[in-house]
């Protein structure tokens, strides 16, 4: 019998690092990443603002025009939806409360949960959100959940947008991660918690480069 493809899932809440380990990490062991929070945000931003508070029907009906797929591998893995790379947008604190808000949306989580496992079915990931390794692939073999003070976190987004020359503001940003992982933490449906059997890293006071280090070599010790 043909073996599953490899999943690790990097959990944790916002702007603790996964999408750049996730990316390093996929390039490292030569397979793709997934980002789920874009697609969480792909969805919010698509849709737009209120769209939580639409019927389940309607959400699923709009759902169902929505596919997303993988293009490439490593750190050059491309997330598409219905074809297209996602736009720069989606990235913004605006769009990241709105995808806070549509994911507690049993019907939106529902058709999430089933994108990620039929991408897991077909292609060896890197998948990180905030229920890969306790709801979408419980039967990952490498899980790690990322954590970090929340002020350190802040401080982080703000040195990102510094490098990319945008405008940062430490009180909001640190107000809009307190917000979210509020909002995360304590939802009813697939709560950010670490899975049972994931390794915690508490990256406080770890660069990238030991963060990335400490979780290769439990990949490729397991
Ligand atoms: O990781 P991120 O900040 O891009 O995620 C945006 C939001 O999407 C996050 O606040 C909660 C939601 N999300 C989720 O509920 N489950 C996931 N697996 C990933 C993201």
């Amino acid at each position: 019998m043909a073996s599953a493809p490899l999943i690790v899932t990097l959990d944790g809440p916002a702007g603790v690092g996964k999408s750049t380990l996730a990316r390093r990490l996929a390039g490292e062991l030569g397979i793709a990443f997934l980002d789920t929070g874009a697609m969480f945000r792909a969805a919010a931003y698509t849709l737009g603002e209120g769209a939580w508070d639409w019927t389940q029907g309607i959400l699923q009906q709009k759902l169902g025009d929505f596919e997303f797929s993988l293009r490439g591998s490593g750190a050059d893995t491309e997330l598409l939806l219905n074809g297209k790379p996602l736009p720069e947008a989606i990235r913004s604190e605006e769009a990241g409360r709105w995808a806070s808000q549509l994911a507690v949306v049993p019907s939106v989580r529902a058709y999430m949960k089933m994108a990620q496992i039929f991408l897991g079915q077909t292609t060896p990931l890197v998948a990180e959100g905030r229920d890969m390794g306790t709801v979408v692939f419980p039967g990952a073999s490498n899980k790690f959940f990322l954590d970090a003070d929340p002020d350190e976190r802040a401080r982080r987004r703000c040195r990102q947008l510094e490098a990319q020359g945008k405008p940062a503001d430490f009180a909001a940003i640190a107000a809009s991660i307190r917000q979210r992982d509020d909002q995360d933490r304590n939802r009813s449906i697939a709560p950010l918690k670490p899975a049972p059997d994931a390794v915690v890293v508490d990256t406080t006071a770890l660069s990238e480069d030991e963060v990335l280090e400490k979780v290769l070599a439990s990949v490729r010790g397991s």
